[in-house]
């Protein structure tokens, strides 16, 4: 063999060899590519299933989440329709309460008033007839006396439960005899400042009438006050009836839960409130060391 072909042949050889060699790097690549798309698609199985599940997940949570808050806002309106409720039924309790007192304040006058008036005449009577025995006519008397305190017991009782002149006359003339039968019975001095002619609509008058029994009746009890100024405003279609004492006062801490929420109070300041809010009015309560002010503020009907 000649070099030249000897030459030829070996380039063909390394020819072989290296397209092989090349040949086996594409089937080796080609191997690594098929597994990594295979690695690929499993990874992405994986991502799809994850993202199902999380979706799933997502889903039923935002379920629970939805039933939860529906049964949280049915829950808020039964308790704001109790709440109703019970406020329309504490407005009629007070009033069927102010209606029995009427009653029983005219039964107490009419009835038994006017039985110990006929008594009282006939003692009257009896004690003339037995002048000629003045040892009986002397116990006829105090008989007599008796019944006229019995009388007078049964007049203050029926006024203090109504008075008539609340209706007559009118919230001034009412306050004005309460006070003064108040500063005759308690060491507490109330000092009463109304405008002269006032007449406000009935059902305004009754609840003034209440809040200013009430709270005096607080005053007595809680406030240890020698004196207190109660006063009645007409301003700017608004009535503001203030009762102010000088007492201990209520604690800041009380005071906002009271005037807040509405709680830690008794039966007292909780009707007056209802009163007021019944006639589109309301109840503030300012109190420090040096006292106490209730203000009750009532918006003023138009007619009047
Ligand atoms: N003028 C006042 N001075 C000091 N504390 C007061 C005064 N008025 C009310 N308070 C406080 O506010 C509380 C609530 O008063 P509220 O009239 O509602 O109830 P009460 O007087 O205790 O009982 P009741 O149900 O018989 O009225 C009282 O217990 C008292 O502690
Ligand atoms: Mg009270």
């Amino acid at each position: 063999m000649d070099a030249k072909f000897s030459n030829e042949g070996d380039s063909n050889d390394r020819l072989y060899t290296e397209l092989s060699r090349v040949n086996n790097e594409l089937i080796n690549t080609q191997r690594e590519v098929v597994q990594r798309n295979a690695r690929l698609e499993r990874a992405e199985e994986a991502l799809r299933k994850a993202h199902g599940d999380l979706e799933r997940q997502v889903q039923e949570r935002t379920r629970e989440l939805e039933n939860t808050l529906a049964a949280f806002r049915e829950e808020v309106s039964v308790h704001q329709e109790t709440a109703q409720k019970l406020r329309k039924l504490s407005v009629s309790v007070l009033r069927i309460q102010d209606e029995e007192r009427r009653r029983v304040a005219r039964d107490l006058h009419d009835t038994v008033g006017q039985t110990l008036t006929a008594v009282k005449i006939s003692l009257f009577m009896l004690e003339n007839a037995m002048a000629g025995y003045p040892q009986t006519a002397s116990r006829l008397h105090e008989l007599n006396d008796l019944t006229d305190q019995a009388l007078q017991e049964i007049r203050t009782t029926s006024y203090l439960l109504h008075p008539p002149l609340l209706d007559e006359a009118g919230f001034a003339p009412a306050a004005a005899w309460y006070v003064e039968g108040f500063n005759k019975r308690s060491p507490i001095q109330v000092n009463l400042q109304l405008p002269k002619t006032i007449r406000l609509p009935g059902s305004i008058e009754i609840v003034l009438f209440r809040v200013l029994q009430e709270s005096l009746t607080n005053i007595t009890k809680h406030a240890d006050s020698a004196t207190v100024d109660v006063l009645l405003q007409v301003e700017q279609n608004v009535i503001s009836f203030s009762v102010r004492d000088y007492g201990t006062g209520i604690s800041a801490e009380r005071l906002a839960k009271m005037n807040g929420s509405g709680s830690d109070v008794g039966v007292g300041i909780a009707g007056m409130r209802e009163r007021l809010k019944e006639l589109g009015g309301r109840l503030v309560i300012e109190s420090d060391s040096t006292g106490t002010v209730l203000k009750a503020l009532v918006p003023l009907p138009k007619a009047v």
